[in-house]
């Protein structure tokens, strides 16, 4: 059923008039121009959708858009303050932690939520915490070097 859908993004409020079941990957991208988040499988299993709602990592690619109500929704575009990259972005960089890119924001969201639950994280809770995205790269190693010096 399609009807009007206020969604906060960001901090900021925004609107969408669409199909409650729709994904909501595909609202914050296509109706929101926020295309940090990533389509890769579809499925739930790759992590290239994740985003953060009231602060917990999430696939967007299965939660629909009225799953989202109410919550506050947190993108990759949403982390730099005052012209600064959130640490975790910088590390990223740092690192050189990417190839081609495609996995790393729902990389950067999941560590994002780490730092904040877990801030003296070891590195063996910042490997399982990791370890629910996939990096077609195989940029593993970079990956966590960047998300222990941004954690530890
Ligand atoms: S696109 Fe959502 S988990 Fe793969
Ligand atoms: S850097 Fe290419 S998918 Fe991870």
């Amino acid at each position: 059923m399609s009807r009007d859908i206020s969604l906060l993004v960001n901090g900021e409020k925004r609107l969408t008039h669409t199909d409650e079941d729709r994904p909501l990957l595909d609202v914050l991208r296509e109706d929101f121009q926020l295309t940090g988040c990533k389509f890769g499988c579809g499925e739930g299993e790759c992590g290239a959708c994740t985003v953060l709602l009231d602060g917990q990592p999430t696939r967007s690619c299965i939660t629909s858009v009225s799953e989202a109500e109410g919550l506050e929704i947190e993108t990759v575009e949403g982390l730099a303050r005052d012209g600064a990259l959130h640490p975790v972005q910088q590390a990223f960089i740092d690192r050189q932690a990417m190839q081609c890119g495609y996995c790393v924001p729902g990389h950067i969201m999941t560590a994002v939520a780490l730092s904040r639950a877990k801030p003296n994280a070891t590195r063996d809770e910042i490997v399982a915490a990791m370890s629910e995205h996939i990096c077609r790269c195989c940029n593993y190693s970079r990956i966590l070097a960047a998300v222990e010096q941004a954690i530890g």
